[in-house]
């Protein structure tokens, strides 16, 4: 029988406003995917500070090649089984491929992810015009919101693939013109995926917002992964930017454990999960 979280460490639950903190006082922010009650409860456990039901669930729970196929009842699914399972940790749920289509549909999204499901912030990629009118949309009805640029995987088809993003000097401008308009349309949170680490340097050094680096170098103010390849259970090839935590340890609570510990020292991500 599942137990709510009756032996994670007491702590204070984790909020937007403590995210800013964090950033100021220089503290780097845990973040971790987790799709169901009972690794949620290990995140908790482990004292990640934020979990994400990312679409990545499409691929690594439901198989698909993309996250494309993921839809909004998918997403409502999986972010009550984690709220389920948190205490502490912060709550963030994906918007999935197409929420954005017009404003009705980008609040409807957000009221069930937010009131239906648990979540403290809905999480939405791109920077297109029609999406910054989401951001706002979202932020003055209190519905958090955290933007993702860089490789954002729904425009899949628009890259030709998952391919890194930024390489060149004008994308890299752009990719930081784009940080720019989410974070002024009221975006409190910025996941950037998939850039060169100088490029994730100079964006997270231009933000007042935290920003969430994966394969965006050392130098951002917290990491997340996907919880499947940071425990090597992802099918196929483990993406560069990912580390294998549970190789060598004996239980996912200590792959968890040094995922944490090494995003807040420092040690992860090193040269070699990063992008020159
Ligand atoms: O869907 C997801 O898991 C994500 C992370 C890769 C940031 O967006």
């Amino acid at each position: 029988m599942y137990v709510q979280n009756a032996s994670a460490p007491e702590r204070k639950p984790v909020t937007v406003p403590g995210l800013h903190v964090m950033k100021a006082q220089g503290q780097r922010i845990v973040m971790l995917t987790a799709y169901d009650a009972s690794f949620a409860w290990q995140l908790d456990a482990a004292g990640v500070d934020v979990a994400l039901v990312g679409d990545s669930l499409g691929m690594v729970i439901q198989g698909h090649r993309s996250t494309l196929p993921v839809t909004l009842d998918h997403m409502v699914y999986h972010t009550s089984a984690v709220a389920r399972g948190l205490s502490t940790a912060m709550l963030i749920a994906d918007l999935p491929f197409m929420a954005d289509r017009d404003l009705s549909h980008v609040l409807e999204a957000g009221a069930r992810l937010v009131g239906e499901a648990g979540a403290a912030m809905v999480k939405i990629e791109g920077a297109a015009p029609h999406v910054l009118d989401a951001i706002s949309a979202l932020t003055v009805r209190a519905i958090p919101v955290c933007a993702h640029l860089g490789l954002t995987p729904q425009s899949v088809h628009k890259f030709g693939g998952f391919r890194i993003q930024g390489r060149e000097q004008a994308d890299a401008d752009r990719v930081l013109a784009e940080a720019q308009e989410v974070q002024a349309a009221g975006a409190d949170l910025l996941v950037l995926e998939g850039v060169p680490s100088s490029l994730g340097k100079r964006v997270t050094a231009a933000m007042s917002i935290p920003v969430i680096g994966i394969g965006a170098g050392p130098d951002c103010d917290g990491q997340v992964l996907v919880i499947h390849d940071m425990l090597g259970i992802t099918p196929g090839k483990r993406p560069k930017f990912s580390k294998d935590f549970l190789a060598g340890r004996d239980s996912v609570a200590a792959a968890i454990a040094a995922y944490a510990d090494e995003v807040r020292s420092g040690a992860f991500p090193a040269p070699e999960h990063s992008f020159k």
